[in-house]
């Protein structure tokens, strides 16, 4: 009880030191996606209203002032519907109702009205590729050859053991005298077709043997499909983020994925996903659900997992020229495509691509499912500087912008330490040298108390990282320079500057291997200089002459400055003001 009170109490405070946001004012005509606020919550992990050391819905809508205040506009839930949790989650075996563990469909439905009443948007995780395998239509369709959802999955006879072309990795997996139909591999680990005795067959799983690929050649499955998401979309729910959708169709003749030098970290041959990834027909699929969607009022969004590898390729996902399937497809390459490159150079590089794409990018630096950005792009001595850089970037791009809960207080990525500990399928069979995803789904830290104000249960799902007692919001919020104020000064200037919401990007100064600047556009534009080194840098005076207003600054030395002559960056010193009634020298 008194655990239970120290907690209420706790949320009590952060809901009055927090300052309110208002909600993104958007130009007539614009959808409220646009340059949105993303907040990923994993529920596990967020906060636990019943005591049983596993996150909530109840916890969720218990936080939902405090997600508002801080200025988000929508959330997004990774999966919550009930599954045996393989894959926490990612592997549905009910896609019309909520997991017991994180609640009812009650609760559901009031976070959402919840949520509404906030300004906020609820978007749900949709995961179209696979289902668990213990849902009925699985059941259904392992049970025999000839049952009404026997075509609902992908099934194979496979191949003689000893047929021509059948490679070594194929013959580890022999069952009656058969093999796999080809070298396909499964993400966590091992080959990705599993035998089934009562079919006599294989079925492909493109992630765990728990997670059987859906055959998205068989117009029910879509059928289905669209009227789960359509379940939500008259629930209210504002959009969905697809889950692996690049993965949905595979090559119907089976051809080999060509293989590469050397294997990857879960010990298996690197082979290039040529004919399992990324075929066309996942886009007349995209087609007609972006017309669904759009048929419902209030702009609903699709966000996409699409980890490309330049932004060429993501313009396909927008539905090229005629930009009729995802409205925004997510831009990893920025914040994921190089980890450890913490250099202006790389940035400017990655975010000057970014501006090219013909919708609305969408850029990301942390998610559930990679090392949180302080450990990647930290030096192990100026982390938290440089995660304010980081937000710098993820919040005065021209873009709309996700993170990820625990990322504005710079929660750490706490990888479990013996194998015994971990929980997530990849960690389990990677180890040692994939670890597992556990690292960066530990429990938000609210509070300096018991559990981090996450849980009163003497143990929670994953532990509490230990550093809690100084990383947690509450602590934040009573330091005026801490990476969650941070935080709140920038998204609270997005909302209020129009040049940072709307403006197009120049990138100036543009042979500075140090200082990464840019010009947004706008009637009163705004520059934003962000030093990337760890030693202070004089900055480009050519590029305004007179007065300026500082808007936000990482040190203190700049908040009062008033001109650019003489002005120095700290080491990653962040520094965003506005010029006034100056000659701008943007010719660059
Ligand atoms: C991508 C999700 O983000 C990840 O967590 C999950 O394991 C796979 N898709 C499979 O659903």
């Amino acid at each position: 009880m008194k655990l239970v009170r120290r907690i209420v109490l706790a949320t009590a405070l952060l809901s009055t030191c927090a300052l309110a946001q208002p909600p993104s004012a958007h130009p007539a005509g614009e959808p409220w996606w646009k340059a949105a606020l993303f907040y990923e919550i994993y529920p596990r992990s967020f906060a636990d209203s019943n005591g049983d050391g596993v996150g909530d819905l109840n916890g969720i809508t218990q936080h939902l002032d405090y997600l508002q205040q801080f200025g988000v506009d929508a959330i997004w839930i990774t999966p919550m519907y009930p599954s045996p949790q393989v894959d926490f989650g990612y592997d549905i075996s009910n896609y019309e109702a909520v997991d017991p563990q994180y609640g009812s469909l009650s609760d559901m439905d009031r976070l959402i009205s919840a949520a509404h009443q906030r300004h906020l948007k609820v978007l749900l995780d949709m995961v179209l590729n696979h289902t668990s395998d213990r849902h009925p239509w699985f059941i259904a369709s392992s049970s025999s050859r000839d049952n009404p959802k026997s075509d609902w999955y992908v099934w194979n006879d496979g191949v003689d053991t000893h047929a021509p072309g059948v490679t070594p990795f194929q013959q580890r997996y022999v069952h009656d005298g058969r093999v796999p139909p080809n070298n396909w591999e499964s993400v966590f680990g091992g080959s990705a077709w599993q035998w089934v005795p009562a079919r006599h067959q294989f079925y492909y799983h493109r992630f765990y043997a728990q997670q059987p690929d859906l055959n998205w050649r068989n117009p029910a499955v879509e059928k289905a499909m669209f009227a789960a998401m359509r379940f939500w979309l008259d629930r209210g729910v504002d959009g969905f983020r697809l889950d692996a959708i690049s993965t949905l169709f595979e090559d119907p003749k089976l051809h080999n994925d060509p293989q590469l030098p050397g294997t990857n970290d879960q010990g298996d041959p690197n082979l290039r996903s040529q004919y399992s990834d990324n075929l066309p027909e996942v886009h007349d699929v995209l087609r007609r659900m972006r017309a669904m969607v759009q048929s419902y009022p209030g702009d609903r969004v699709l966000i996409g997992e699409t980890y490309t590898p330049d932004v060429a390729e993501l313009e396909k996902w927008y539905g090229g020229a005629r930009h009729d399937e995802l409205q925004l497809p997510m831009d990893t390459v920025p914040g994921f495509g190089d980890q450890a490159n913490f250099s202006a150079d790389w940035f400017r590089k990655s975010l000057q691509a970014s501006q090219q794409v013909t919708g609305e990018p969408l850029i990301v630096f942390d998610n559930h499912d990679n090392a949180r950005s302080i450990d990647r792009f930290g030096d192990g001595t100026h982390n938290v500087a440089r995660a304010k850089v980081i937000a710098a970037l993820l919040l005065t791009t021209r873009a709309s912008a996700l993170t990820y809960y625990g990322a504005p207080i710079g929660m750490v990525t706490s990888t479990p330490k013996r194998k015994q500990d971990v929980r997530d399928p990849q960690g389990i069979t990677g180890w040692p040298k994939n670890k597992g995803r556990d690292g960066e789904r530990t429990p938000m830290q609210w509070t300096p108390g018991f559990q981090a104000g996450f849980s009163t249960a003497q143990t929670t799902w994953l532990p509490v990282n230990g550093d809690y007692r100084t990383v947690n919001v509450q602590s934040e919020l009573q330091q005026p320079d801490s990476l969650l104020n941070w935080y709140r000064q920038l998204i609270a200037l997005r909302k209020s500057e129009p040049a940072l919401r709307d403006g197009a990007m120049q990138f100036l100064d543009t042979s500075n291997a140090n200082v990464l600047t840019f010009r947004r556009a706008g009637p009163q534009p705004v520059i934003v200089v962000m030093n990337f080194s760890n030693a202070p840098q004089p900055l480009d005076t050519s590029m305004a002459s007179g007065r300026v207003i500082t808007l936000a600054a990482t040190a203190s030395q700049l908040l009062h400055r008033t001109t650019l002559q003489g002005a120095t960056l700290p080491p990653y010193g962040v520094w965003v003001f506005k010029p006034v009634g100056v000659t701008l020298h943007m010719a660059r």
